[in-house]
């Protein structure tokens, strides 16, 4: 099986992503995740950009990685000279070839460029390290000249020569045809470094792989400027399961590393990124539950542990009573018929309210379901009516059933949900003298639709205390159910 290197440019590309900029010391924790993971080289930084990247850089060359760590320059001997000030174990020199760049961007003519591409990759190996020569924006650039290049920076010595889509125009088909193009002129190993602009770059990336390029440029959760670079955890996946060929990667680092880099970037990743986002395991229809529970490849094309993740069903309207049932069984709950009916329901009725029903979501109602809904019902909530607001007094009324008898109060409160208990107290004191002696509100999913759970401790006169909860979309509602379902239990208690 052939062996792909894995060049990855987090730490420079990567750095490149609107918006992110790492210290020293998140550089260095991220080169040692990449280290663990596998990569061959790290691209650690641009080291003629800044001092602070000039000593980031060093640090990371200092700490004896497995990995190749690498700097990028310009073919600028001033740049050249900074990164070997920093003690790389390789230069990634590269110039602009495309008549569009030479032109505009840097003012040369090709003349000049292929002098100074040689002069450079020459500079490098005089100093005894391994060089890579990347033709910047090798994709729009004149297929002529581009060999001419190749073959200059091959016969001064480069050791690779990548080759940059660098404004992501390529498509697969064309970039497994331009690499075996250049592979008939060069003998130097080939590298792609392809760009998302049009959401190719994986694609073209293993493309490219498939024309023979020997190395991939790639960035942890696709960052690099613009819309990216390929992504890291998708090309990887794509060549060992797809394409048949082995890298260095250990997999199961993919899924904490993709993490780690979004908690430093401060870059969230999207949920349905293929790999590393939250959905890429998750099932939710319950064809898909029932079918991933039997046999996992009915939905999944791999297992989630490969790449250090777990398999997620979901709880939501589509969801099936067999998938909400091995959920709730994976946590420690044994519904019964009864209960995983009304669990089912609860769930069915969220969903098609639009909400989505987190891992969460589902226990708080499991356990409101199976702990607190006492199949004896002495008090039963029938009606209930709560006005709160500004300059207005927050007033609850609530209709209860007790013991077959119905009751109407209504009472004010600091707020809707002292008012409404108040009421339900007002009623509820004939029967046992309930007093709340313990409320907590916890949101279980962060936005302001989240399904709340109540949990509350309540004491008779006699001191007989017990715990309830309550989980609702409506945080009124949960504490409504909570004093209920706590009452309920006193009252039980007390009668047996
Ligand atoms: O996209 C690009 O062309 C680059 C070069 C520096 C290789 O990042
Ligand atoms: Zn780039």
């Amino acid at each position: 099986m052939e062996r792909i290197r894995i060049f990855d440019t987090t730490l420079r590309d990567g750095e490149q992503t609107p918006g992110v900029s790492f210290t020293p010391e998140e550089k260095m924790e991220i080169a040692v995740q990449l280290d663990k993971l596998g990569v061959d080289a790290i691209e650690a930084g641009f080291p003629s950009a800044s001092e602070g990247e000039q000593k980031a850089f060093k640090e990371i060359a200092a700490t004896g990685l497995h990995a190749e760590v690498c700097a990028l320059t310009r073919t600028l001997k001033s740049d050249i000279d900074a990164a070997l000030a920093c003690n790389p174990d390789s230069i990634h020199t590269f110039i602009s070839t495309s008549e569009v760049q030479m032109k505009h961007a840097l003012g040369m003519t090709p003349e000049q460029v292929l002098e100074a591409a040689v002069t450079s990759v020459q500079y490098i190996k005089d100093h005894g390290l391994i060089c890579e020569f990347s033709p910047m924006d090798a994709t729009r650039t004149d297929l002529g000249f581009l060999k001419r290049i190749c073959k200059a920076a091959e016969e001064a010595g480069a050791d690779r020569i990548n080759i940059p889509d660098t404004v992501g125009i390529m498509s697969p088909q064309s970039m497994e045809r331009l690499i075996r193009e250049l592979k008939a002129v060069v003998k130097t190993p080939l590298s792609v470094h392809c760009h998302n602009d049009f959401g190719l770059a994986v694609a073209n990336s293993l493309a490219g792989v498939v024309g023979g390029a020997a190395q991939v440029h790639v960035a942890v959760n696709g960052l690099g400027e613009r819309a990216g670079n390929a992504s890291l955890e998708e090309v990887v996946m794509g060549l060992h399961l797809i394409y048949g060929k082995k890298t260095g990667i250990n997999t199961k680092l993919l899924y904490g590393t993709s993490r780690l880099v979004s908690r430093l970037t401060g870059i969230v990743i999207q949920p349905n990124k293929a790999i590393v986002g939250e959905n890429a395991f998750a099932h939710e229809s319950g064809i898909h539950t029932r079918g991933v529970t039997v046999e996992p490849l009915t939905f999944e094309p791999f297992s989630p542990e490969v790449v250090g993740r777990r398999r997620r069903l979901i709880a939501g309207k589509l969801a099936g009573k067999h998938g909400i049932r091995v959920e709730l069984e994976d946590s420690g709950f044994h519904p019964s018929e009864a209960q995983l009916n009304e669990i089912v329901r609860r769930v069915k009725e969220l969903g098609d309210k639009g909400k989505t029903v987190t891992d969460a979501d589902l226990l708080a109602i499991a356990r409101t379901v199976m702990g607190e809904v006492v199949e004896e019902k002495i008090v039963d909530l029938t009606d209930f009516a709560v006005t709160t607001g500004i300059r207005v007094i927050p007033t609850a009324s609530v209709k209860i059933v007790m013991d077959g008898k119905e009751y109407v109060a209504a009472e004010t409160g600091v707020g809707p949900v002292d008012a409404a208990i108040k009421a339900i107290q007002k009623i509820t004191n004939q029967l046992a003298n309930v007093r709340l002696t313990e409320y907590r509100l916890e949101a279980l999913t962060g936005g302001s639709d989240a399904v709340a759970e109540v949990i509350i401790k309540v004491e008779d006169k006699d001191g007989n205390i017990v715990s309830a909860r309550g989980a609702r979309e409506d945080i009124v509602m949960a504490s409504v159910e909570a004093m209920i379902n706590g009452i309920n239990k006193l009252l039980i208690r007390r009668r047996k």
